[in-house]
């Protein structure tokens, strides 16, 4: 094999050889053996040629035309959220599918087509290569050149100029198809909004840290409440009316050893209890408060026998009440929700990478990648009995970032 093959070419030796000799050199000198070889066409203009060029050029058409509807629904198609009910809600609802649908299709039938162009048009070859170790030589590198135009010379793409720029056209727009989402993703973390019930915009406020602006702020569970069809003369449809999707959680409320997601919500927002009023509609800033990334908070019952050997923080002596503590959700590794509470233990869990803190010990990591404990939120009761936020979280929730300093 490679070692019966002429290595050492000049310069001249090699400029002197034509491309199909240096291809040729290349393969035996890659311990490449060709086993099969056959042109697809071996007669110019085959009617099947063109038959083949044909049914590619359709599918690389489809790709770029599903390509071009994806940017089309990404760019202008009315996204933003409209309750049910509401003008416009059946468009929002077809946005997400119709993303997938046009990405989908465009990148089915790109792939169809490469597929069909490499069965129907490429010659068929079966070669065989031996490995080898070591860098490659001069000669190598020239000749893998050779080998690589052969190919580009073989597949015919050269002189088939329409299908070129349809297949770079094809190229450039699945690559936006590819980037433009991340588009969405692209923030300056710096910016601040008004603050309001999902914090204003920074990483280091959420929708408990109104209290710092005097707004009182219940513990509320979420309930899952969904907008209820009403009925009349006229037909029926559906309404958020009179539907409270978060409600104030009492201390009775938990059993010893329990924990319950809680969300911020201020007294303007309460729509349950004495406070409930059927013609009043908050569902939609009930799922913002929901939706804020850094809001959830973990209200923990700890058993009284378990309380009793609870250490606090230094500072955080009085955040709790009696038995309740109250912890960020927010994992302090890289943001999931911890949402695994063992009583036996006390241990409070991530789910994503195995990260465990102590609830007994100020949510404090004693497993895991999390280097931070879970901040603690400072509750009380009021005067009614409900549970609320004695003050803002203080320090940054969630993972540790570049600014931080705790
Ligand atoms: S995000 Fe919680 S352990 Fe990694």
């Amino acid at each position: 094999m490679s070692n019966e093959v002429k290595k050492n070419y000049t310069n001249q030796e090699l400029n002197a050889m034509s491309n199909d000799e240096l291809a040729r050199l290349g393969t035996e000198l890659d311990d490449v053996t060709v086993a099969f070889r056959k042109e697809r066409f071996p007669v110019a203009n085959d009617p099947a040629e063109k038959r083949a060029a044909r049914a590619v050029t359709i599918w690389v058409l489809v790709g770029i035309i599903a390509a071009i509807a994806f940017l089309g629904v990404y760019i202008f198609w009315p996204w933003e959220f409209k309750n049910l009910g509401e003008e416009g809600h059946l468009f929002h609802t077809f946005y997400t599918p119709l993303l997938g649908l046009t990405s989908g299709i465009s990148i089915v039938a790109l792939g169809i087509a490469v597929v069909l162009y490499v069965k129907t048009i490429v010659p068929e070859e079966i070669s065989v290569q031996r490995r080898h170790d070591g860098p490659s030589s001069e000669v190598d590198r020239r000749t893998l050149t050779a080998l690589l135009n052969d190919s580009w010379e073989t597949s015919t793409l050269g002189r088939r100029k329409a299908l070129q720029g349809l297949l770079g056209g094809a190229g450039i727009l699945f690559g936006l198809v590819v980037v433009a989402p991340l588009g969405g993703m692209i923030k300056n973390p710096w910016k601040r909004g008004e603050l309001g019930i999902m914090g204003d915009g920074t990483l280091w406020t959420s929708g408990w840290t109104l209290h710092e602006q005097g707004v009182k702020l219940y513990l509320a569970r979420d309930t899952g409440a969904i907008a209820e069809q009403h009925s009349g003369e006229t037909g029926s449809h559906w309404t958020t009316v009179g539907v409270s999707r978060l409600v104030r959680v009492r201390p009775e409320d938990l059993d010893a050893g329990g924990m319950e997601t809680v969300y911020p919500l201020p007294t303007s927002l309460v729509n349950d209890g004495d406070m409930y009023n059927p013609e009043r509609d908050v569902y939609e800033e009930h799922m913002h408060s929901v939706h804020g990334p850094r809001n959830p908070v973990m209200l923990i019952r700890l058993r009284t026998s378990d309380a009793e050997k609870a250490i606090e923080r230094e500072g955080q002596e009085d955040f709790h009440y009696g038995d309740y503590y109250a912890y960020s959700k927010i994992c302090t590794h890289i943001a999931c929700p911890t949402s695994l509470y063992e009583a036996q233990t006390n241990r409070i869990l991530c789910p994503c990478h195995q990260s465990q803190f102590d609830a007994l010990q100020y949510g404090k990591p004693v497993f895991g990648p999390a280097a931070r404990a879970l901040p603690q939120l400072p509750i009380t009761v009021d005067e009614e009995g409900y549970l609320i936020a004695k003050g803002n979280f203080i320090e940054p929730v969630g993972p540790a970032f570049w600014e931080r300093k705790s």
